[in-house]
């Protein structure tokens, strides 16, 4: 028998109506936006699939929650409850909060980074990157080869090389590495997990060098699923059990509240090393707030602690990942070429095999994301060339191997009848791609560049 379907875990108690918009009129938002989705107002979006970032939906409970802030300027209850959802559910002993993922990931950079020591990370994250090297750190990329092309279906394709570990140790020292940045089902690789078994390698690794792990937990449950579907041994754990195991490997965490953890803001860092833990405390009071709110009301405070807590029943992880499969399968089904297998939070369309044809400077995924935007009102999200920024050394173009748009799926938010008219846009335009012409950037800002850039089409 074929797997049965699982209905959502939930049934719907408000809705928001949305859009609907004709092709001309989205050709006019999608050039006004100079051809960048991120530019795009909101409203004039049919299916938003940008982010996954921010855009839950949160339950009665979580809501409820809301009105029990308690917004006191130094020692919240809501804190409080946010540090014992933490400390059970994740394992760490500190909690330090930050208004969201990337101000942890500032304190821990500029805390943990010596200029000129290495950040291994498997892959990268465009913010996690960003603050390494403003830290004078030196990203390195430990992935495996599998995790940068596109037609290898390796189930764990976030898994770390360590035999890239050993090289770099070999030629600069085990000192030259402050810490393994290591991500759960890793964002730019199409959301590709990590087994437990090569996590516990790397963590033996970093044992024997004296290098801690400090996670990107941003997508940790969603790689948790994979490791209950996937890896031997985890099919009859709870996913409670599996992500106390894996958490269990890292010294620390930075995480973005807003994927995993249920909430639209916060974040925090999470650790169990006291000096670490003290310098933070002492840093976050300049950047974000004292040191029991850091950048959080207290309601925000009390929706992430609720929210934590149910991330990590097993019915909602299940119906979360299930519709993103659902979404690639109608894809492949079409013959949409997309990466392999479907990550846990998007499906990323391989832009190379969709516009063969086109120059990778000629921008192929931002092309497509914005033809996309046209045909249907899809929003989705540039993942390739632009993402990836120039090189600090050369100033030159970065040319990643992978090109790619993210069809990102927020969670608790859509059904599969959107999931049906993203598969069916995404066909329509298979069918006329020769009529897909490139763009050209006409502005760059310095930094994080896919954000704010602009374009023109070639043609
Ligand atoms: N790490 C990962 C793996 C992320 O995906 C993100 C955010 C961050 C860190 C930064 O967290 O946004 O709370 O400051 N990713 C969003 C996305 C923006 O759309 O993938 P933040």
């Amino acid at each position: 028998m074929t797997k049965r379907t699982i209905a959502e875990p939930y049934k719907i108690k408000a809705v928001e109506p949305i859009k609907v918009t004709t092709p001309e009129y989205r050709a006019k938002c999608m050039a006004e936006a100079g051809y960048n989705t991120f530019l795009l107002r909101s409203e004039d979006v049919t299916i938003d699939l940008l982010t996954d970032s921010g855009t839950t939906a949160m339950s009665d409970r979580q809501w409820a929650g809301m009105m029990l802030g308690d917004e006191a300027y130094a020692g919240s209850r809501n804190f409080y409850h946010l540090e014992q959802a933490i400390n059970e559910i994740y394992g760490f002993k500190y909690v330090v909060p930050t208004h969201q993922g990337r101000a942890a990931e500032h304190i821990t950079s500029q805390l943990r980074i010596q200029p000129g020591q290495y950040v291994p990370m498997n892959m990268y994250f465009t913010t996690t990157r960003e603050h390494v090297e403003r830290a004078g750190g030196i990203f390195f990329d430990c992935i495996i080869d599998e995790a940068h092309d596109t037609s290898s279906k390796h189930p764990f394709k976030g898994n770390v090389d360590i035999a890239k570990l050993d090289r770099l140790v070999a030629e600069k020292g085990a000192e030259a590495i402050a810490y393994l940045s290591i991500a759960p089902c890793v964002n730019m690789a199409g959301g590709q997990p990590f087994s437990m078994a090569n996590l516990r390698e790397v963590s033996a690794w970093g044992e024997r060098y004296g290098i801690p792990i400090i996670f990107d937990a941003t997508r940790a449950l969603e790689n948790c699923y994979f490791i209950q579907q996937r890896e031997e041994g985890y099919a009859d754990r709870s996913i409670r059990e599996i992500f106390k195991e894996l958490m269990s490997y890292g010294e620390g965490c930075t995480m973005s509240s807003k994927k995993d953890n249920l909430v639209n803001i916060g974040g925090f860092l999470a650790t169990n090393n006291d000096e670490f833990f003290l310098r933070a405390k002492e840093m976050v009071v300049v950047f974000e707030g004292l040191h029991t709110y850091g950048g959080m009301s207290g309601r925000d405070m009390e929706a992430l602690a609720r929210g934590i807590e149910e991330m990590v029943e097993d019915a909602h992880i299940a119906s979360r990942v299930r519709q993103v499969e659902y979404l690639g399968q109608r894809l492949i089904d079409a013959g949409v070429p997309i990466v392999e297998p479907v990550g846990g939070h998007a499906v990323f369309i391989d832009a190379r095999g969709f516009l063969p044809d086109m120059p990778q400077d000629h921008f192929p995924a931002q092309t497509l994301a914005a033809a996309l935007y046209v045909d249907s009102g899809v929003r989705s999200m540039e993942r390739g060339i632009v993402s990836a920024g120039r090189d600090p050394e050369t100033g030159e173009h970065r040319h990643p191997k992978l090109e790619l748009v993210r069809l990102t799926i927020p969670r608790r938010v859509y059904t599969n009848l959107h999931m049906d008219v993203v598969a069916e846009s995404c066909e329509a335009l298979l069918q006329q791609r020769d009529s897909i012409a490139g763009l050209k950037m006409v502005y760059e800002p310095e930094k994080l560049r896919f954000f704010q850039a602009r374009f023109e089409p070639l043609a």
